[in-house]
């Protein structure tokens, strides 16, 4: 009888050390606030088991690096590359984790078939084929879009992209219209960058062209800050908040969507602390602000990140290092997130 006991005692105990060691990663504390948390997937990180580990470890939600885009998911008219984003797709459901498409329409990784229309009517037509057979294919699998990417220029003008030249800019309200009705579950996003400070020109130019949507009844249900941020430049809190209010004001969710802080390196002590202080006050905004739904890192280790070879001289942006360590900006990070 006393070893019986002593054998459930037992199992108990590590019961109850594996529940507490599962509560303690940033998807299970934000999970709490009613956020998802996730990384931007690079399709070769599925074939490396100390990825997969990290990205299980730390995503409910992911979102692809690259294999949705146009470029690499359909180079030409006819070919679909369905085999990356399936296999995307299928080890999130394997594994209980929500995927984000990005991105259905951009200005940038686009296939030469796609550079001019010969008319409005052609391009319309070109952009209802691709929401339609994505959304179709993935109708209940994937649970949302970032419909259109980088709308925007710095000055608040609306960025001349292949489908606002052909189409003009009812491209965007277009397309959010033929993606509710492709998929209606599906929440559709807008996303963009150096969009999350009110005050910023692009920032209030996004958010009065979204309170337009919403006013006449355009289907859109929130709006991505990719929050590529640097630790050289000012960084106001009270700015985001405001803006992301404003947003809950219309009844829209704010996704913080491709995060990392990128810093000179080799970095200083300095840096390091205002990285620190950034990461911790996003998590603070995410537990907060109850229409943040994600906070998603582009990438999540510092020896795979877009950084170095776009900004050169900067890097270490991200919350594991080359060597796929946990950086003490993820224990801060971690310890914000369980405040
Ligand atoms: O796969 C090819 C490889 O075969 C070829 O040899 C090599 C030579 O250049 O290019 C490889 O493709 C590169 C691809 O990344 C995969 O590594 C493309 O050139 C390169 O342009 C592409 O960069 C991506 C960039 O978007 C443009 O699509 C970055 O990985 C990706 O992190 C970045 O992500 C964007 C978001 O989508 C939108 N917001 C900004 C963010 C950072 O730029």
């Amino acid at each position: 009888m006393k070893t019986k006991l002593t054998v459930v005692f037992a199992f108990a105990a590590v019961l109850l050390m594996l529940s507490s060691c599962a509560q303690k990663t940033p998807k299970t504390y934000a999970a709490k606030y009613g956020f998802k948390t996730g990384v931007s997937v690079a399709i070769g990180d599925l074939y490396n088991e100390d990825y997969i580990k990290i990205i299980k470890e730390n995503s409910s939600i992911v979102v692809a690096e690259n294999c949705m885009k146009w470029a690499n998911l359909r180079p030409n008219k006819t070919f679909w590359n369905w085999t990356d984003v399936d296999k995307l797709v299928e080890f999130a459901e394997s594994n209980k984790i929500a995927v984000k498409w990005h991105t259905l329409f951009w200005h940038n990784q686009n296939p030469g078939f796609i550079s001019s229309f010969k008319s409005r009517e052609q391009a319309l037509e070109t952009m209802d084929e691709h929401i339609t057979t994505i959304m179709s294919r993935y109708k209940g699998r994937i649970s949302e879009y970032d419909v259109v990417n980088e709308m925007f220029n710095e000055d608040g003008t609306m960025r001349e992209t292949v489908w606002y030249k052909s189409i003009g800019p009812d491209y965007i309200e277009h397309a959010l219209i033929k993606a509710r009705e492709t998929d209606p579950n599906a929440k559709l996003f807008l996303n963009e960058y150096n969009n999350e400070e009110q005050g910023n020109k692009k920032a209030d130019a996004m958010y009065n062209f979204v309170k337009d949507l919403v006013d006449r009844g355009i289907p859109i249900d929130g709006v991505g800050f990719q929050l590529h941020l640097a630790t050289i430049y000012p960084y106001n809190e009270a700015a985001v908040r405001s803006n992301i209010r404003r947003y809950a004001d219309l009844g829209l969710q704010v996704s913080f969507s491709e995060v990392d802080v990128r810093m000179p390196v080799p970095s200083s002590e300095s840096d390091r602390q205002t990285q620190m202080n950034t990461y911790c006050s996003l998590a603070k905004l995410a537990k907060e602000e109850p229409n943040v739904t994600s906070f998603i890192t582009w990438g999540f280790t510092d020896k795979q990140s877009w950084i170095p070879s776009t900004f050169p001289g900067y890097g270490e942006a991200l919350l594991y290092d080359k060597d796929l360590k946990k950086k003490p900006v993820y224990e801060a990070f971690v310890k914000e997130l369980a405040k």
